[in-house]
């Protein structure tokens, strides 16, 4: 058995892990810099849980900041082996309006410029990881089942399209990702779910829709405020969804 039983990385909203006991953190030293701050362990519904606020704790890191490959290279060297990337959103399909969850089970990926393997300094082994199925099927399957017990609706499955950002998109960057098959749109799914296949790390999304994509809705302006509101009521769920997870 594993030191930790579930880690899971916060995305906006998600700072601290409500419910999570006899807290200690600890900064990890990894061989790709800084993660994107100290590592939460603490007792949670019988598990030990590992949270990492992906953004940071003040939220300081714009998406296209965020160390990737420091944040997932921690949680393995801390014993992590079961990884859930919670993941703020914009809804393109018609069904996954603001306060949806949803646990893709696609991607592509729009991002640049990003650290997107452990495999590009020097003298490390070169690896072509299987990505056809970006997340674990059977960690989707948990939390699909987890969500059912709890009695949280949920979305099972979709295509997440990762972004730059950190700006959000124009209606015919949508118009384009919606004809190539995306149901949400988010900034930060990629590299992690990447990074994660190449640790081997059972890696799975809980995307919390905000908004309504650019020209989705009725909206003719996204406005920040909002997507925070309709976050914080999303995030309220995630503790109660990952309380029902198998314990290993
Ligand atoms: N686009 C990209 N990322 C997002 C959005 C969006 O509309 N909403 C929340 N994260």
């Amino acid at each position: 058995m594993s030191a930790i039983d579930l880690a899971v990385i916060g995305g906006s909203g998600l700072y601290d892990f409500p419910g999570l006991e006899n807290t200690t953190r600890q900064a990890v030293d990894t061989p790709y810099g800084a993660a994107s701050g100290d590592v939460a362990i603490g007792d949670f519904a019988g598990m030990r849980v590992a949270f990492l606020a992906r953004h940071g704790q003040s939220h300081s890191l714009p998406p296209h900041r965020v160390n990737y490959r420091a944040n997932l290279w921690a949680l393995h060297s801390l014993g992590a082996r079961r990884v859930i990337g919670v993941n703020a959103v914009g809804g393109i399909r018609a069904d996954m309006g603001p306060r949806v969850i949803v646990v893709p089970d696609q991607l592509i990926d729009y991002t640049h410029g990003r650290y997107t393997s452990f495999c590009d300094v020097e003298g490390a082994e070169v690896k072509h990881i299987d990505f056809s199925e970006p997340y674990t099927e059977s960690l989707r399957r948990q939390l699909l089942a987890a969500a059912r017990s709890a009695g949280i609706a949920v979305v099972d499955g979709g295509c997440y399209g990762a972004t730059q950002g950190p700006r959000l998109e124009t209606r015919a960057e949508i118009a384009r990702m919606r004809r190539d098959g995306c149901d949400l749109v988010g900034m930060t799914g990629m590299p992690e779910a990447a990074l994660a296949r190449e640790l081997a790390l059972e890696y799975a999304c809980v995307a919390l829709v905000a908004n309504f994509a650019a020209g989705c809705g009725d909206e003719a302006e996204i406005s920040i405020e909002e997507i925070f509101a309709h976050l914080a009521a999303a995030t309220a769920a995630v503790p109660r969804l990952l309380a029902a997870m198998p314990r290993h």
